[in-house]
């Protein structure tokens, strides 16, 4: 009866099972896997975001297909702000990052053609490819000290059906950024083998580590279709609100083509609301506030793993950006083993990185984002925890 793109294995896995278990006997589990940043005790404007939501011409529907004019040209100047010249016309607004995603899919790609996705990388790609009917293929980053693209590895998965190579910039769960003569190169073969780019950098104002020569993408003179993705859900630390957008750019010929077909493909679901649009220009003067105070969670937690994992026996991973952590632990246990055992001894929950398809034996992913107090007395505990097995 159901289509076999849906044919999903539901069963929980052992660990989220464990957690149910725990939480049905009442046991209170410090989670190091939370994202949502609205749980995470960060203090929100409440007053000024409400009022964002009072102007009377969210009463008025104006369909547009790329969004609200003065929505887009808010995004415009926000880009201006950080030095980036685009205009209004050059943003689709979607309603999250992942309806972007398959917006340029549709715009992209036909049934069977494949997409090249870095691996370790965020898990709904494969998802996002199954529903569009797409194939993924993986390229590889690999860790010397710090994360790097594996570019034989990336070479090797292009063939005559690759249209596109996907970016995350920051990478999740590798808080690796892209360098510049690495996107370069990346231009390079996308250009050889006729591919477009699409570059996710919704973690892109989350900068750990200030110092690194790290790409920007969208002042680069791309020549093959760009599309760079970002939203409010990471740049206002608001992911209710439900809006995210397409900046597009590269080969200046094969963009006005690629915005009249994306508005097509948005006009037929025309998904963002218009509350949202309208009060974007408002939020955004107030989102440096919340930003800042992301970034210097992000920060203190990182520094506080620094201090912590210092023996030889569990490896820090580098983190230049974006809301986690990796630690590499002993290799006496696998990493489902390892937080299975977290979770049983220690009540905290954090996430094997193969959830990330990560090849690195033994890691653990832990978000950065929990308040610092019950962050530092995890960490504490899980950092004799492990010493101690
Ligand atoms: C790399 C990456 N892109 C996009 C998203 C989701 O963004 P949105 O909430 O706008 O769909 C996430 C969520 O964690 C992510 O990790």
């Amino acid at each position: 009866m159901f289509s076999s793109r849906t044919d999903w294995n539901t069963t929980p896995n052992r660990l989220s099972s464990l957690a149910s278990e725990k939480h049905l006997r009442g046991e209170s589990i410090t989670d190091l896997t939370e994202s949502n940043p609205t749980r995470c005790e960060f203090f929100y404007p409440t007053e000024e975001i409400l009022s964002a939501f009072t102007e009377p011409s969210i009463l008025l529907y104006q369909p547009e297909t790329r969004g609200l004019l003065s929505t887009r040209k808010a995004i415009a100047e926000y880009y201006a702000v950080h030095g980036i010249d685009i205009t209004p016309e050059q943003i689709m607004l979607a309603s999250s990052t992942s309806e972007a995603y398959s917006y340029l899919f549709k715009l992209l790609c036909n049934v069977g053609d494949e997409v090249i996705v870095p691996q370790p990388s965020y898990p709904l790609f494969e998802y996002l490819c199954q529903l569009n009917d797409i194939t993924l293929r993986s390229y590889r980053l690999a860790y010397d000290g710090e994360w790097h693209t594996d570019f034989p590895s990336l070479q090797a998965q292009f063939s005559d059906r690759t249209k596109a190579i996907l970016l995350v910039h920051p990478n999740n769960p590798t808080g690796s950024y892209l360098k510049q003569n690495e996107f370069d190169q990346i231009c390079s073969l996308a250009s050889k083998h006729h591919s477009s780019l699409i570059a996710d950098e919704v973690f892109g104002s989350y900068n750990i580590s200030p110092d690194i020569d790290c790409a920007t993408i969208l002042t680069s003179q791309s020549f093959v279709p760009l599309f760079s993705l970002n939203g409010i859900s990471k740049l206002l630390g608001l992911p209710q609100l439900k809006l995210s957008w397409i900046v597009v750019d590269g080969n200046l010929q094969q963009r006005n083509e690629a915005l009249n077909r994306l508005d097509i493909i948005a006009d037929t679901f025309l998904s963002v609301n218009t509350p949202i649009q309208v009060a974007l220009p408002k939020l955004l003067r107030c989102s440096s506030d919340i930003r800042n105070q992301i970034c210097l969670r992000i920060q203190t937690n990182y520094r506080l793993l620094q201090k912590v994992f210092t023996d030889s026996s569990t490896s820090l991973l580098r983190v230049e950006g974006g809301w986690n952590a990796i630690l590499q632990l002993p290799q006496k246990y696998s990493d489902d083993t390892w937080a299975e055992e977290i979770l049983t001894h220690q009540n905290i929950l954090v996430q094997p990185g193969h959830f990330f398809d990560m090849v690195q034996k033994s890691c653990i992913v832990i978000s950065l984002l929990p308040i610092s107090g019950l962050f530092d007395d995890a960490i504490l505990r899980l950092h004799q925890f492990i010493k101690e097995k």
